[in-house]
């Protein structure tokens, strides 16, 4: 029998073949259920990230995995030369689930959003008129919406863009969470622009919450100059916030909308772009497409992803947890603690250096006491446990978050 390894070794197996591109908190997750994970060790946590927010329906959750392997059984991969028994009903539920005209599937975030992207600049010059080398979609400074070389072409992080050659054009990059930058650039160059892309709040940039009317009034201006609302909530989406959509939040209907992560529960890579016939129709057969994109396999784990989402009430829960999780938060008296902010269960704790301890140190802390998290851009940790958490686990985390954080000051 092969002998199981421990985490060191694992890490090194990663260190030594695996590329660099990540620096993840030293533990190893071996298997996980509801809002917990264990290492090879048997020892036990509350996962804080989430997956980055695809595991909201929570690990493993038997309905979804009972759908993939139930499905794998009997078809997992057509491609769209062929049709499949699973497709059509897929987006027949997920057009009546969220109510837009269409969905076209696709399987990453990354790939959603330049689904969107393609979408919009498509839109732009065969409805709006645009010439085909002038169409511009405005985005939002801080963004995050994935890898690619033309995503990482709106991006003002230098770890995203910097020493990958030349990048993509047709983008305009404005503040977030200026409604006034948003109105200059449009009465500016409104006639070249198909799209406004932005997140709902910014995840990666660490939960940064923008005012409230931000949505409706960027949504607003973008109907004044004929210009594509797109929302990307592959991380702020199903559930996550404490409604279905964060957009939902400002009674906004994305012309765009692109989900991801959360689609699945993260039990497969599934992500999905919606949109008006009008939007929608605008690519033709054979103009955008992937392999895998709509696959039996994905269709079946979706659907239960989300119907699971609406039995257990995943987004009223996040509601109501959320608040118990930044009211306790915002309780404990530490010098560390700059700023708590978050919506649902998106939350984020800003943390200021303390005593030459910072961030990645309580996280750090945190995981020898069983709580799961990690640092975004240095200095904040974001909170975000799967939405099946129950109130009883979720005050027990913020016992021992509390101590983390105390043991630094006390
Ligand atoms: C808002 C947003 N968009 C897009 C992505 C990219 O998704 P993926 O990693 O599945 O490509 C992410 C990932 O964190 C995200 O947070």
């Amino acid at each position: 029998m092969a002998q199981k390894l421990n985490s060191q070794q694992l890490m090194d197996l990663e260190a030594k073949y695996g590329a660099h591109n990540y620096h993840p908190l030293p533990v190893v997750l071996a298997k996980g259920k509801g809002a917990k994970v264990w290492d090879p060790e048997g020892n036990e946590y509350y996962d804080f990230l989430s997956a980055y927010s695809a595991v909201n329906q929570g690990h493993c959750h038997p309905k979804i995995v009972d759908a993939m392997v139930r499905q794998a059984h009997e078809l997992t991969l057509s491609s769209r030369a062929f049709y499949n028994d699973c497709l059509g009903p897929y987006e027949k539920f997920m057009t009546e689930y969220f109510k837009y005209d269409k969905v076209l599937p696709m399987n990453t975030g990354a790939e959603a959003d330049e689904t969107a992207l393609k979408l919009a600049r498509r839109w732009g010059v065969v409805k709006k008129g645009i010439a085909n080398d002038e169409v511009t979609i405005v985005c939002c400074s801080g963004n995050f919406h994935g890898r690619t070389i033309t995503i990482i072409t709106m991006s003002d992080d230098p770890d995203s863009y910097a020493n990958y050659g030349p990048l993509t054009p047709g983008f305009i990059r404005i503040p977030y969470n200026d409604t006034k930058a948003l109105e200059e650039v449009l009465e500016k160059h409104g006639k070249k622009i198909a799209g406004f892309l932005v997140e709902p709040i910014q995840g990666e940039a660490g939960v940064y919450v923008p005012d409230e009317g931000y949505l409706k009034k960027s949504y607003d201006l973008c109907k004044k100059h004929n210009v594509l609302f797109i929302a990307d909530e592959v991380q702020t989406g199903i559930a996550r916030t404490g409604k279905m959509l964060a957009c939902d939040h400002e009674n906004v209907r994305p012309d765009i909308l692109i989900l991801g992560k959360a689609v699945s529960g993260g039990v497969y890579p599934v992500s999905a772009v919606l949109a008006d016939d009008e939007v929608m129709l605008t690519i033709k057969p054979g103009e955008h497409g992937s392999t895998f994109g709509g696959n039996p396999v994905a269709c079946k784990v979706a659907e239960a992803a989300l119907t699971v989402i609406k039995e257990e009430n995943l987004a009223e829960k996040a509601e109501y947890l959320g608040r118990i999780f930044r009211e306790e938060i915002k309780k404990i008296n530490s010098p560390m603690i700059e700023l708590v902010r978050g919506k649902g269960l998106l939350n984020a704790v800003v943390i200021k250096p303390t005593a030459g301890k910072e961030a990645w140190d309580v996280c750090l802390k945190m995981k020898e006491l069983g709580v799961l998290a990690k640092p975004t851009h240095g200095h904040i940790i974001r909170f975000a446990p799967p939405l099946v958490i129950t109130e009883e686990e979720l005050r027990d985390a913020i016992d021992r978050i509390k101590k983390a954080i105390l043991s630094f000051t006390a």
